[in-house]
Protein backbone atom coordinates (compact mmCIF):
# COMPACT_ATOMS: atom_id res chain seq x y z
CA UNK A 1 0.00 0.00 0.00
CA UNK A 2 2.76 2.29 1.29
CA UNK A 3 4.17 2.17 -2.84
CA UNK A 4 0.83 2.56 -4.15
CA UNK A 5 1.19 5.94 -2.53
CA UNK A 6 4.35 7.05 -3.43
CA UNK A 7 3.95 5.71 -7.13
CA UNK A 8 1.28 8.54 -6.89
CA UNK A 9 2.88 11.25 -5.88
CA UNK A 10 6.25 10.17 -8.30
CA UNK A 11 7.69 13.37 -10.69
CA UNK A 12 4.71 14.47 -13.29
CA UNK A 13 2.45 12.60 -11.33
CA UNK A 14 -1.17 13.89 -11.25
CA UNK A 15 -0.58 15.07 -7.52
CA UNK A 16 2.82 16.54 -8.29
CA UNK A 17 1.13 18.98 -10.94
CA UNK A 18 -1.48 20.11 -8.56
CA UNK A 19 0.53 20.79 -6.00
CA UNK A 20 2.12 23.91 -7.76
CA UNK A 21 -1.72 24.54 -9.02
CA UNK A 22 -2.33 25.98 -5.44
CA UNK A 23 -5.15 24.11 -4.83
CA UNK A 24 -6.75 23.54 -1.54
CA UNK A 25 -6.67 20.82 1.09
CA UNK A 26 -9.64 19.32 0.90
CA UNK A 27 -9.46 19.43 -3.39
CA UNK A 28 -6.10 18.21 -2.98
CA UNK A 29 -7.04 15.41 -1.06
CA UNK A 30 -10.18 14.98 -3.96
CA UNK A 31 -7.45 14.60 -6.64
CA UNK A 32 -5.49 13.02 -4.65
CA UNK A 33 -7.97 9.94 -3.95
CA UNK A 34 -8.98 10.03 -7.78
CA UNK A 35 -5.53 9.00 -8.58
CA UNK A 36 -5.26 6.68 -5.82
CA UNK A 37 -8.73 4.93 -7.22
CA UNK A 38 -7.22 4.43 -11.04
CA UNK A 39 -3.92 2.87 -9.55
CA UNK A 40 -5.79 0.43 -7.40
CA UNK A 41 -8.10 -0.42 -10.24
CA UNK A 42 -5.47 -0.80 -12.51
CA UNK A 43 -3.36 -2.61 -10.39
CA UNK A 44 -5.64 -5.05 -7.94
CA UNK A 45 -8.06 -7.63 -8.10
CA UNK A 46 -11.27 -5.17 -7.49
CA UNK A 47 -13.81 -7.67 -8.73
CA UNK A 48 -16.88 -8.37 -7.09
CA UNK A 49 -16.50 -12.29 -5.42
CA UNK A 50 -19.68 -12.97 -7.45
CA UNK A 51 -20.84 -12.33 -10.73
CA UNK A 52 -22.80 -9.95 -12.38
CA UNK A 53 -25.54 -13.11 -12.96
CA UNK A 54 -25.58 -11.80 -16.54
CA UNK A 55 -23.78 -15.33 -17.21
CA UNK A 56 -27.54 -17.30 -15.64
CA UNK A 57 -29.54 -15.80 -19.22
CA UNK A 58 -29.41 -18.03 -21.67
CA UNK A 59 -30.27 -16.36 -24.67
CA UNK A 60 -31.84 -19.57 -27.11
CA UNK A 61 -29.70 -20.09 -30.24
CA UNK A 62 -31.72 -19.47 -33.66
CA UNK A 63 -30.65 -21.59 -36.32
CA UNK A 64 -32.45 -20.02 -38.77
CA UNK A 65 -32.78 -16.36 -38.15
CA UNK A 66 -34.15 -15.54 -41.66
CA UNK A 67 -31.85 -12.41 -40.96
CA UNK A 68 -28.73 -10.49 -42.51
CA UNK A 69 -26.09 -9.55 -40.73
CA UNK A 70 -26.59 -6.06 -42.44
CA UNK A 71 -30.28 -5.85 -41.12
CA UNK A 72 -29.36 -5.33 -37.56
CA UNK A 73 -30.43 -2.19 -36.36
CA UNK A 74 -28.39 -0.75 -33.35
CA UNK A 75 -29.44 3.36 -33.53
CA UNK A 76 -31.31 4.60 -30.46
CA UNK A 77 -32.05 7.35 -29.04
CA UNK A 78 -30.36 9.29 -25.52
CA UNK A 79 -31.04 12.44 -24.34
CA UNK A 80 -32.83 13.58 -27.54
CA UNK A 81 -29.67 12.27 -29.85
CA UNK A 82 -29.04 9.49 -32.28
CA UNK A 83 -26.48 6.83 -31.15
CA UNK A 84 -24.92 4.81 -33.54
CA UNK A 85 -25.37 1.66 -31.40
CA UNK A 86 -26.93 1.57 -27.79
CA UNK A 87 -23.55 1.69 -25.58
CA UNK A 88 -21.85 3.91 -23.31
CA UNK A 89 -18.96 4.38 -21.31
CA UNK A 90 -20.12 5.27 -18.58
CA UNK A 91 -18.03 7.96 -15.54
CA UNK A 92 -14.52 7.36 -14.42
CA UNK A 93 -12.20 9.82 -15.11
CA UNK A 94 -12.03 13.55 -12.94
CA UNK A 95 -9.08 15.13 -10.98
CA UNK A 96 -5.52 15.51 -12.09
CA UNK A 97 -3.34 15.64 -15.51
CA UNK A 98 -4.33 11.83 -16.11
CA UNK A 99 -8.05 12.50 -16.27
CA UNK A 100 -7.44 15.23 -19.29
CA UNK A 101 -6.12 12.55 -21.15
CA UNK A 102 -8.48 10.12 -20.45
CA UNK A 103 -10.94 12.12 -21.28
CA UNK A 104 -10.21 13.30 -24.40
CA UNK A 105 -9.02 10.12 -25.41
CA UNK A 106 -12.02 7.97 -24.24
CA UNK A 107 -14.28 10.64 -26.01
CA UNK A 108 -12.57 10.60 -28.94
CA UNK A 109 -13.42 6.89 -29.12
CA UNK A 110 -17.13 7.11 -28.34
CA UNK A 111 -17.13 9.58 -31.00
CA UNK A 112 -15.55 7.42 -33.89
CA UNK A 113 -18.17 4.57 -32.85
CA UNK A 114 -21.28 7.25 -31.90
CA UNK A 115 -21.76 5.76 -28.49
CA UNK A 116 -22.43 8.33 -25.48
CA UNK A 117 -19.69 8.83 -22.81
CA UNK A 118 -19.55 10.68 -19.11
CA UNK A 119 -16.60 12.35 -17.42
CA UNK A 120 -16.14 11.27 -14.00
CA UNK A 121 -16.64 13.84 -10.84
CA UNK A 122 -16.64 17.01 -11.48
CA UNK A 123 -16.56 17.68 -8.20
CA UNK A 124 -13.24 19.41 -8.09
CA UNK A 125 -14.45 21.88 -10.61
CA UNK A 126 -16.45 23.58 -8.16
CA UNK A 127 -14.20 24.96 -6.15
CA UNK A 128 -10.92 25.21 -9.50
CA UNK A 129 -12.98 26.45 -12.21
CA UNK A 130 -9.22 26.19 -13.95
CA UNK A 131 -10.09 22.40 -14.83
CA UNK A 132 -12.58 22.61 -16.74
CA UNK A 133 -10.64 22.17 -19.43
CA UNK A 134 -9.96 18.35 -18.09
CA UNK A 135 -13.74 17.90 -18.76
CA UNK A 136 -14.93 19.99 -21.41
CA UNK A 137 -13.95 17.39 -23.99
CA UNK A 138 -16.73 18.43 -26.37
CA UNK A 139 -14.65 19.22 -29.49
CA UNK A 140 -13.31 15.99 -29.16
CA UNK A 141 -17.56 13.99 -29.23
CA UNK A 142 -19.21 17.03 -31.67
CA UNK A 143 -22.22 15.95 -32.07
CA UNK A 144 -22.88 12.74 -29.78
CA UNK A 145 -23.60 12.61 -26.29
CA UNK A 146 -22.00 13.84 -23.17
CA UNK A 147 -22.92 13.66 -19.99
CA UNK A 148 -21.11 15.31 -16.69
CA UNK A 149 -21.25 14.02 -13.40
CA UNK A 150 -21.41 14.91 -9.51
CA UNK A 151 -22.04 12.74 -6.27
CA UNK A 152 -25.72 13.08 -4.65
CA UNK A 153 -23.72 14.01 -1.68
CA UNK A 154 -22.07 16.82 -3.00
CA UNK A 155 -25.94 18.28 -4.28
CA UNK A 156 -26.25 18.70 -0.57
CA UNK A 157 -22.95 20.99 -0.08
CA UNK A 158 -23.19 23.28 -3.06
CA UNK A 159 -26.04 25.79 -4.20
CA UNK A 160 -28.12 24.02 -6.85
CA UNK A 161 -27.40 26.55 -9.68
CA UNK A 162 -24.13 25.83 -9.09
CA UNK A 163 -24.46 22.32 -9.49
CA UNK A 164 -26.64 22.98 -12.44
CA UNK A 165 -24.21 25.28 -14.16
CA UNK A 166 -21.84 21.82 -14.38
CA UNK A 167 -23.92 20.84 -17.60
CA UNK A 168 -23.17 24.18 -19.54
CA UNK A 169 -19.70 24.88 -18.46
CA UNK A 170 -19.24 21.57 -19.90
CA UNK A 171 -21.62 21.64 -23.05
CA UNK A 172 -22.97 18.68 -21.88
CA UNK A 173 -25.90 16.89 -22.31
CA UNK A 174 -27.06 16.66 -19.58
CA UNK A 175 -25.58 15.20 -15.64
CA UNK A 176 -25.28 11.73 -14.09
CA UNK A 177 -25.23 12.33 -10.33
CA UNK A 178 -23.94 9.40 -8.69
CA UNK A 179 -25.32 7.10 -5.48
CA UNK A 180 -22.64 5.33 -3.56
CA UNK A 181 -23.15 5.30 0.08
CA UNK A 182 -21.47 1.83 0.76
CA UNK A 183 -18.06 3.69 -0.98
CA UNK A 184 -18.36 6.87 1.17
CA UNK A 185 -18.53 4.98 4.41
CA UNK A 186 -15.75 2.58 3.65
CA UNK A 187 -13.56 6.26 3.49
CA UNK A 188 -12.51 7.76 6.14
CA UNK A 189 -13.14 10.98 5.14
CA UNK A 190 -16.47 9.80 3.11
CA UNK A 191 -19.77 11.33 3.74
CA UNK A 192 -22.02 10.05 6.49
CA UNK A 193 -25.28 11.69 6.43
CA UNK A 194 -27.67 10.96 3.28
CA UNK A 195 -30.89 12.19 4.22
CA UNK A 196 -31.82 14.88 2.01
CA UNK A 197 -30.60 13.17 -0.55
CA UNK A 198 -33.92 11.70 -2.72
CA UNK A 199 -35.15 15.82 -2.73
CA UNK A 200 -31.98 16.96 -3.90
CA UNK A 201 -32.15 14.80 -6.81
CA UNK A 202 -35.47 15.66 -7.71
CA UNK A 203 -34.38 19.10 -7.49
CA UNK A 204 -31.85 19.35 -9.53
CA UNK A 205 -33.88 16.80 -11.81
CA UNK A 206 -36.81 19.51 -12.08
CA UNK A 207 -34.18 22.77 -12.81
CA UNK A 208 -32.11 20.67 -15.43
CA UNK A 209 -36.31 19.63 -17.15
CA UNK A 210 -35.22 15.81 -17.11
CA UNK A 211 -31.52 16.01 -17.95
CA UNK A 212 -30.05 14.28 -14.76
CA UNK A 213 -29.07 10.57 -15.17
CA UNK A 214 -29.34 8.93 -11.67
CA UNK A 215 -26.48 6.28 -11.11
CA UNK A 216 -24.96 3.37 -8.80
CA UNK A 217 -21.29 2.94 -8.80
CA UNK A 218 -20.97 -0.56 -8.98
CA UNK A 219 -23.51 -1.80 -6.19
CA UNK A 220 -27.06 -2.02 -7.87
CA UNK A 221 -30.49 -0.38 -7.65
CA UNK A 222 -32.58 -2.18 -5.70
CA UNK A 223 -36.57 -2.09 -6.49
CA UNK A 224 -37.14 0.19 -3.28
CA UNK A 225 -34.70 2.82 -4.90
CA UNK A 226 -36.20 2.19 -8.68
CA UNK A 227 -39.54 3.57 -7.47
CA UNK A 228 -38.17 6.25 -5.82
CA UNK A 229 -36.24 7.34 -8.59
CA UNK A 230 -39.46 6.90 -10.98
CA UNK A 231 -41.88 8.74 -8.54
CA UNK A 232 -39.72 11.86 -8.69
CA UNK A 233 -39.49 11.89 -12.09
CA UNK A 234 -36.16 11.09 -12.99
CA UNK A 235 -36.03 9.54 -17.08
CA UNK A 236 -32.10 7.96 -17.02
CA UNK A 237 -31.74 5.20 -14.63
CA UNK A 238 -28.19 3.54 -14.59
CA UNK A 239 -28.75 0.19 -12.74
CA UNK A 240 -25.06 -0.34 -12.30
CA UNK A 241 -24.67 -3.40 -10.66
CA UNK A 242 -22.83 -5.96 -8.81
CA UNK A 243 -20.40 -8.34 -10.57
CA UNK A 244 -17.99 -5.57 -11.50
CA UNK A 245 -16.16 -3.03 -10.00
CA UNK A 246 -16.50 -3.29 -6.08
CA UNK A 247 -15.94 0.55 -4.38
CA UNK A 248 -15.61 -0.90 -0.84
CA UNK A 249 -13.32 -3.32 -2.09
CA UNK A 250 -11.34 -0.76 -4.18
CA UNK A 251 -11.51 1.41 -0.75
CA UNK A 252 -10.27 -0.93 1.41
CA UNK A 253 -6.96 -1.14 -0.36
CA UNK A 254 -6.97 2.73 0.62
CA UNK A 255 -8.10 2.46 3.60
CA UNK A 256 -5.11 3.22 6.39
CA UNK A 257 -7.22 2.16 9.72
CA UNK A 258 -7.86 -1.16 10.49
CA UNK A 259 -11.68 -1.36 11.07
CA UNK A 260 -12.35 0.52 7.54
CA UNK A 261 -9.95 -1.88 6.00
CA UNK A 262 -11.75 -4.96 7.69
CA UNK A 263 -15.37 -3.23 6.69
CA UNK A 264 -14.07 -2.50 3.07
CA UNK A 265 -13.49 -6.10 2.60
CA UNK A 266 -16.37 -7.49 4.85
CA UNK A 267 -18.60 -5.37 2.40
CA UNK A 268 -16.73 -6.19 -0.97
CA UNK A 269 -19.47 -8.33 -2.19
CA UNK A 270 -21.96 -5.99 -1.18
CA UNK A 271 -24.83 -5.16 -3.77
CA UNK A 272 -27.40 -6.40 -5.61
CA UNK A 273 -26.56 -8.20 -9.34
CA UNK A 274 -26.68 -6.33 -12.45
CA UNK A 275 -28.72 -8.76 -13.83
CA UNK A 276 -31.41 -9.02 -10.82
CA UNK A 277 -31.20 -5.24 -11.11
CA UNK A 278 -32.22 -4.58 -14.50
CA UNK A 279 -34.89 -7.05 -14.50
CA UNK A 280 -36.32 -5.47 -11.71
CA UNK A 281 -36.67 -2.20 -13.77
CA UNK A 282 -37.73 -3.69 -16.66
CA UNK A 283 -40.50 -4.92 -14.59
CA UNK A 284 -41.36 -1.39 -12.29
CA UNK A 285 -40.36 1.18 -14.74
CA UNK A 286 -42.18 2.67 -17.12
CA UNK A 287 -41.55 2.65 -21.01
CA UNK A 288 -40.59 6.27 -21.26
CA UNK A 289 -37.72 5.57 -18.48
CA UNK A 290 -34.62 4.81 -20.13
CA UNK A 291 -32.47 2.18 -18.72
CA UNK A 292 -28.90 1.96 -18.48
CA UNK A 293 -27.24 -1.71 -17.77
CA UNK A 294 -23.96 -1.53 -16.53
CA UNK A 295 -22.09 -2.56 -13.68
CA UNK A 296 -19.49 -5.30 -15.05
CA UNK A 297 -20.15 -5.58 -18.81
CA UNK A 298 -17.33 -6.86 -20.61
CA UNK A 299 -18.20 -7.59 -24.03
CA UNK A 300 -20.93 -7.98 -26.49
CA UNK A 301 -22.57 -10.84 -25.20
CA UNK A 302 -22.74 -9.16 -21.96
CA UNK A 303 -24.54 -5.85 -23.41
CA UNK A 304 -27.09 -8.23 -25.44
CA UNK A 305 -27.72 -9.81 -22.17
CA UNK A 306 -28.38 -6.51 -20.35
CA UNK A 307 -30.33 -5.71 -23.00
CA UNK A 308 -32.65 -8.89 -23.52
CA UNK A 309 -33.48 -8.25 -19.80
CA UNK A 310 -34.39 -4.34 -20.16
CA UNK A 311 -32.12 -2.23 -20.55
CA UNK A 312 -31.83 0.32 -23.51
CA UNK A 313 -28.23 1.34 -23.55
CA UNK A 314 -24.93 -0.68 -22.12
CA UNK A 315 -22.50 0.91 -20.03
CA UNK A 316 -18.91 -0.42 -19.27
CA UNK A 317 -15.99 1.46 -16.92
CA UNK A 318 -13.56 -0.92 -15.69
CA UNK A 319 -13.51 -2.66 -19.13
CA UNK A 320 -12.81 0.09 -21.64
CA UNK A 321 -10.19 1.78 -18.90
CA UNK A 322 -7.98 -1.44 -19.28
CA UNK A 323 -8.23 -1.35 -23.06
CA UNK A 324 -6.91 2.47 -22.67
CA UNK A 325 -4.08 1.87 -20.98
CA UNK A 326 -3.36 -0.92 -22.91
CA UNK A 327 -3.32 1.42 -26.12
CA UNK A 328 -5.09 4.67 -25.68
CA UNK A 329 -7.90 5.79 -28.51
CA UNK A 330 -6.90 2.71 -30.39
CA UNK A 331 -7.31 0.03 -27.54
CA UNK A 332 -10.72 1.81 -26.31
CA UNK A 333 -12.03 1.98 -29.92
CA UNK A 334 -11.34 -1.58 -30.54
CA UNK A 335 -12.73 -2.61 -27.61
CA UNK A 336 -15.61 -1.03 -28.35
CA UNK A 337 -15.36 -2.58 -32.09
CA UNK A 338 -15.20 -5.73 -30.73
CA UNK A 339 -18.64 -5.34 -28.68
CA UNK A 340 -20.65 -3.77 -31.03
CA UNK A 341 -19.93 -7.06 -33.68
CA UNK A 342 -20.20 -9.87 -30.48
CA UNK A 343 -24.19 -7.49 -29.83
CA UNK A 344 -24.57 -7.50 -33.19
CA UNK A 345 -23.92 -11.40 -33.14
CA UNK A 346 -26.17 -11.84 -29.96
CA UNK A 347 -28.65 -10.14 -31.94
CA UNK A 348 -28.83 -12.25 -34.83
CA UNK A 349 -27.90 -15.46 -33.58
CA UNK A 350 -31.43 -14.89 -31.71
CA UNK A 351 -33.80 -13.87 -34.81
CA UNK A 352 -33.56 -9.91 -32.84
CA UNK A 353 -33.17 -7.35 -36.04
CA UNK A 354 -33.98 -4.17 -33.41
CA UNK A 355 -32.15 -4.17 -30.03
CA UNK A 356 -36.11 -3.49 -28.55
CA UNK A 357 -36.54 -7.23 -30.40
CA UNK A 358 -34.16 -8.65 -27.87
CA UNK A 359 -36.15 -7.88 -25.15
CA UNK A 360 -38.30 -10.93 -26.65
CA UNK A 361 -35.69 -13.39 -27.40
CA UNK A 362 -36.38 -16.57 -26.14
CA UNK A 363 -34.81 -17.56 -23.06
CA UNK A 364 -34.21 -19.73 -20.24
CA UNK A 365 -32.60 -18.32 -16.75
CA UNK A 366 -30.49 -20.80 -14.42
CA UNK A 367 -28.09 -20.41 -11.62
CA UNK A 368 -28.33 -17.81 -8.86
CA UNK A 369 -30.23 -15.40 -10.99
CA UNK A 370 -33.29 -17.85 -10.96
CA UNK A 371 -32.74 -18.60 -7.00
CA UNK A 372 -32.87 -14.51 -6.44
CA UNK A 373 -35.81 -14.22 -9.08
CA UNK A 374 -37.71 -16.93 -6.91
CA UNK A 375 -36.98 -15.42 -3.81
CA UNK A 376 -37.59 -11.45 -4.83
CA UNK A 377 -40.05 -9.72 -2.59
CA UNK A 378 -39.60 -6.90 -5.13
CA UNK A 379 -42.47 -5.93 -6.93
CA UNK A 380 -42.54 -7.91 -10.11
CA UNK A 381 -44.97 -7.15 -12.35
CA UNK A 382 -46.25 -4.07 -10.85
CA UNK A 383 -45.73 -2.12 -13.89
CA UNK A 384 -45.79 1.61 -13.40
C1 LIG B 1 -11.31 4.31 -12.26
C2 LIG B 1 -12.79 4.50 -12.06
C3 LIG B 1 -13.24 5.74 -11.61
C4 LIG B 1 -14.63 5.96 -11.43
N1 LIG B 1 -15.07 7.21 -11.08
C5 LIG B 1 -16.41 7.46 -11.07
C6 LIG B 1 -16.90 8.79 -10.90
O1 LIG B 1 -16.16 9.76 -10.78
N2 LIG B 1 -18.26 8.97 -10.90
C7 LIG B 1 -19.14 7.92 -11.07
O2 LIG B 1 -20.34 8.13 -11.12
N3 LIG B 1 -18.68 6.66 -11.21
C8 LIG B 1 -17.36 6.41 -11.23
N4 LIG B 1 -16.91 5.12 -11.44
C9 LIG B 1 -17.89 4.01 -11.43
C10 LIG B 1 -18.29 3.53 -12.81
O3 LIG B 1 -18.92 4.53 -13.57
C11 LIG B 1 -19.20 2.29 -12.73
O4 LIG B 1 -20.45 2.67 -12.21
C12 LIG B 1 -18.64 1.15 -11.87
O5 LIG B 1 -17.24 1.08 -11.93
C13 LIG B 1 -19.20 -0.21 -12.30
O6 LIG B 1 -18.93 -0.47 -13.67
P1 LIG B 1 -17.74 -1.45 -14.16
O7 LIG B 1 -17.96 -2.77 -13.47
O8 LIG B 1 -17.93 -1.52 -15.64
O9 LIG B 1 -16.44 -0.81 -13.76
C14 LIG B 1 -15.54 4.88 -11.65
C15 LIG B 1 -15.06 3.65 -12.11
C16 LIG B 1 -13.71 3.45 -12.33
C17 LIG B 1 -13.25 2.11 -12.82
Amino acid sequence: MEQLFQLSVSPGSGIEKIRNMGFSDKSKLTVQRKNQHLQIVLENDVLHRDSTMLEDVHLLHNALPELNLDDIELETEFFGKKLKAPLMITSMTGGADYAEKMNYGLAEAAEIHGIAFAVGSQRVMLHHPEVTSHFAVRRSIPDGVLLGNIGAVQLEEYPLEKIAGLVEQIEADGICVHLNPGQELMQAEGHRKFHGNVDMIARLNDRLEGRVLVKETGAGLSPQVLERLSAIGVRYIDVSGTGGTSWTKVESYRAQSKILRRAGKTFSNWGVPTAYSLINAREMLSDDICIIGSGGIENGLDSARALALGADIAGFARAILLAFMDNGVQGASDFIESNIYELKTAMLLTGSQRTGDLQKAPRIYTGKLLEWLKNSDSHLGDKG
